[in-house]
């Protein structure tokens, strides 16, 4: 018998369109959030050197000390914030730091407050510690920005958690400063945490990115290396937690996740070292196949009504286009030959969306802008 808890669980969309298109030939992927830029060269070295001088043990559960000093060191360098690295706790990839986050702070029945849209996974990490999930609708009209008033009126007595998430997934919003010092103060206000999930810091275009850590030392970071160092499958990632919760989080990591892999952790250490000119490099690309993508998607009528500042995907409304998003996502995947993401896997405000990845070369994107217009040029609307 499966649990209630579980059969809650949805499924990821994004890997359900994947496993489709991986049937088909000649498939460009535009659905799933992976770069397809390689980590520095440094950072594979120092892994191969550290599995050969035998680092392949367990390490410490909150992490190697040398990497929570260079996470530390990195908070200071980048937002000129103060981080205790006793308050870092290192995690193999930031998801699992996100089951500790709320491990560690929801009871069942708890509320946790989010947006929609939202990142597809973050009501199955509420849900799977029993807390109850409660959305605030962002508004396409504002870019899909937090507005404070919206949270003021979804939270109550009964919420525990405030999770953000910026630049963000799926629609490429950041927050600027001045909002999230105000959602710090509203969760203060009521007793409860910011759990802030800072992922795709490092990929901001136009605008200035700033930790909650700049406003606060009560909130919770999460934070990895697979988005800003393009190391998805070397499963690392870390939080930043409020002293009170560093007990707690660390008997959850011994028991839970007991550390992450002790070489990677080295790797780590290398990638958060490495010279900010590739990431300013790499920033610069992206930018370029945002822009791209932003020209394609209002010459195809389907323009979402702003602009995109971060992380690496924007958002196309199909409301105008025969059938719901599912469709389009069809048409597109078996007729042009495109994968990309029907908005409903990021909350109900999402649904008239599809999502699309710019982690992908330029190349590609021009072949799939072709594509689509191809069978866009088919449909009468
Ligand atoms: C917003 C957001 N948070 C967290 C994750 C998970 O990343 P990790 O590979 O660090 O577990 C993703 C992955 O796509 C994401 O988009």
């Amino acid at each position: 018998m499966v649990s209630e808890r579980a059969a809650d669980v949805t499924p990821f969309l994004a890997m359900d369109v994947l496993e489709r298109a991986n049937e088909l030939d000649d498939v460009i992927h535009l659905e799933v959030g992976e770069p397809d830029f390689s980590p520095p060269d440094r950072v594979v070295e120092t892994a191969v050197e550290s599995v050969r001088a035998g680092n392949t043990n367990y390490t410490a559960a909150r992490g190697k000390p040398a990497l929570r000093r260079a996470i530390a060191a990195h908070y200071a360098r980048e937002y000129g914030v103060d981080v205790d690295p006793g308050r870092v706790v290192v995690t193999p990839g930031s998801s699992p730091g996100l089951l500790l986050a709320m491990a560690a702070l929801v009871d069942p029945g708890d509320e946790v407050v989010l947006t929609d849209p939202h990142y597809a996974c973050y009501p199955n990490f509420v849900r799977t510690v029993g807390g109850r999930v409660e959305t605030v609708p962002l508004r396409p009209a504002d870019g899909f920005r937090p507005r404070v008033p919206a949270f003021e009126r979804a939270m109550g007595a009964d919420t525990r958690a405030l999770l953000l998430n910026s630049p963000a997934n799926p629609t490429g919003a950041v927050m600027d400063g001045d909002t999230l010092a105000d959602l710090v103060a509203l969760a203060a206000d009521h007793d409860a945490t910011p759990v802030v999930d800072e992922v795709y810091h490092g990929l901001s275009y136009d605008v200035a990115e700033h930790t909650v850590l700049e406003y606060t030392d009560d909130a919770v970071v999460l934070n990895g290396f697979s988005k800003r160092f393009a190391m998805t499958g070397w499963r690392l990632g870390w939080l930043i937690v409020p002293p009170d919760l560093v007990d707690a989080v660390n008997r959850l990591a011994q028991n839970l996740l007991i550390c992450a892999p002790n070489f990677v952790q080295d790797a780590g250490v290398a990638a958060l070292e490495s010279p900010p000119e590739r990431l300013d490099a790499i920033r610069e690309t992206y930018r370029e196949r945002r822009d791209l993508l932003v020209e394609a998607i209002s010459e195809w009528g389907l323009d979402p009504g702003y602009t995109p500042q971060g992380a690496y995907y924007l958002l196309a409304d199909v409301s105008d286009l025969p059938g719901d998003a599912f469709d389009v996502a069809d048409l597109f995947l078996e007729e042009a030959g495109v994968a990309v993401t029907p908005g409903a896997d990021f909350g109900e405000q999402a649904a008239d969306y599809l999502r699309l990845s710019y982690a992908t070369d330029a190349d590609a994107i021009h072949e799939a802008v072709d594509r689509i217009d191809a069978v866009l040029a088919t449909v009468e609307r």
